[in-house]
């Protein structure tokens, strides 16, 4: 898909050598490596980029998620988010964003049955979660159950083999749920639910986490599909910080348990996959629509940011935003209302009137209304990370793949611009004067 013609390049004229240079720009980048001739003397290593958090440099090629930000567009391989969510369901998205083309209904009938055979886990795994403290959070739970995963499957290391890329992927798309469920029943304290593979793929996921003493669990058909849906709006979103961590960790060539469980790591933060919860924290502390205007004025002096609003990559709406505000309604139909939505409609009401938010572009993104649906489902709100994490194991796994097959990756290494200490002579110790505490080193005086 190279894109250069006649006259795509770019001239630099180094104004410290007066020499000019002429690079090539392919799909509207220039390759960074290019820089390297650029020498001010010949005992130079060449010019580099600096782009800390990676804000302006795309570290990969890759055909499975499309996002324009600016037109709030978001497409898997091709096919509009919108009709994927109306149409599609998570597991045949999985299918889609793991493997590049939608299935035809024998493919769709396999792949099921393959993530529903890996539902079970082994019995230790149980054990293993039962060491976990009462109150350890489930994503910290799920965090190193997955990573545990890799001792179970030592044939996961065999990276470079298909067939063992494919049963780990079939593997960790069937047992997430699990996991996740276990880990919220240990935190309740009830017993675990095996799985029952003769409902579907969220409706399993909802009886392991809410089955008591029914003999068979009747997941609400409205429930399990607006679940679904979240699932599948979360399979995918790009060079994300989570994705990105799967790629750079699975660029050593480890498992790929310890790869997601690297993206699972870098989900738990508060800046990626805990927003939602933010948002619902931030709605009760607002407590009514009354007092939103009051709170927008603290919004706008900087005091605090307006939680569920903006997005480094969407400059218009998150797409996702606008399906989920609809499913609210449809689960509030069977759970009752959420009042907090009353509470969110009037804070993006008055948000979207107000030239502060209209002049940043600041609009609502998919955690402004997931964290509502969440908890009018009964889930905590230490869950909502798990369950974006189990919709986003098979991005993960698609982009961990994509990375091992590309020629051009290597492992994920990137330079610094050293800013220390030039090199100095070692004092033994009772020459040196006291240290000074700085804020960027570890202080031993506590
Ligand atoms: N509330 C109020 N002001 C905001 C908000 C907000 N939510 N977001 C950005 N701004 C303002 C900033 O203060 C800044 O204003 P200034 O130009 O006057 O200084 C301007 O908008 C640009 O903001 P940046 O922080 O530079 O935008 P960036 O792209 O770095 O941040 C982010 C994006 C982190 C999502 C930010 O909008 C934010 O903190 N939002 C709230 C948290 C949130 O909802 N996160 C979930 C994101 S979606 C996801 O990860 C799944």
């Amino acid at each position: 898909m190279a894109t250069t013609q006649m006259g795509d390049t770019l001239t630099i004229t180094d104004n410290r050598t007066g020499r000019t240079y002429e690079l090539p720009i392919e799909n509207g980048t220039i390759a960074a490596k290019a820089l390297l001739q650029i020498k001010a003397s010949e005992d130079d290593v060449g010019l580099r980029s600096y782009d800390p958090a990676f804000t302006n440099t795309a570290a990969c090629k890759s055909r499975i998620t499309y996002i324009d930000g600016e037109r709030g567009i978001l497409r898997y391989r091709g096919y509009p988010i919108e009709q994927l969510a109306e149409q599609s369901n998570y597991l045949e998205c999985a299918y889609l964003i793991v493997k590049g083309e939608l299935p035809d209904t024998e493919s769709l009938a396999r792949w099921e049955r393959n993530i529903t055979m890996h539902t079970m886990v082994h019995e230790n795994i149980k054990t293993f979660i039962s060491g976990f403290r009462y109150d350890a959070h489930p994503m910290g739970i799920l965090l190193g159950t997955v990573g545990a995963l890799s001792t179970f499957y030592t044939d996961a290391s065999n990276v470079q083999d298909l067939d063992s890329r494919r049963l780990q992927t079939r593997r960790l798309i069937g047992k997430l749920p699990t996991i996740a469920a276990y880990a919220y029943r240990h935190t309740r304290g009830y017993p675990y639910v095996y799985p029952d593979n003769e409902l579907s793929y969220v409706g399993n996921f909802l009886s392991m986490l809410f089955r008591m003493r029914e003999r068979r669990y009747e997941p609400n058909p409205v429930i399990e599909r607006a679940l679904d849906t979240l699932f599948l709006l979360h399979g995918d979103h790009e060079q994300n910080c989570s994705a990105n961590a799967v790629r750079a960790v699975g660029s050593s060539l480890v498992d790929p348990y310890s790869a997601v469980a690297a993206g699972i790591a870098a989900l738990y933060g508060p800046l990626h996959g805990g927003a939602n919860e933010a948002v619902v924290r931030m709605l009760q502390s607002i407590g009514s629509p009354d007092k939103v205007a009051r709170s927008v004025a603290r919004f706008k002096k900087g005091e605090e940011r307006l939680m569920g609003f903006g997005h480094r990559v969407y400059k218009n709406f998150d797409p996702r935003g606008k399906i989920i505000k609809k499913l609210a309604y449809d689960v509030f139909e069977v759970t009752g209302k959420n009042p907090l939505i009353d509470v969110a409609l009037e804070l993006e009401r008055i948000a979207l009137q107000d030239d502060y938010f209209l002049a940043r572009k600041l609009y609502p993104n998919v955690d402004f209304y997931s964290g509502i649906i969440y908890q009018a489902m009964g889930f905590p709100m230490a869950m909502f990370p798990v369950l974006f994490a189990i919709g986003r194991t098979a991005g993960w796994l698609a982009q961990w793949a994509e990375m091992l097959r590309d020629p051009e990756q290597r492992i994920a290494r990137p330079r610094q611009i050293y800013v220390g200490e030039g090199e100095r002579p070692y004092l033994p110790i009772a020459e040196r004067p006291a240290p000074v505490d700085r804020e960027d080193m570890v202080s031993d005086h506590i």
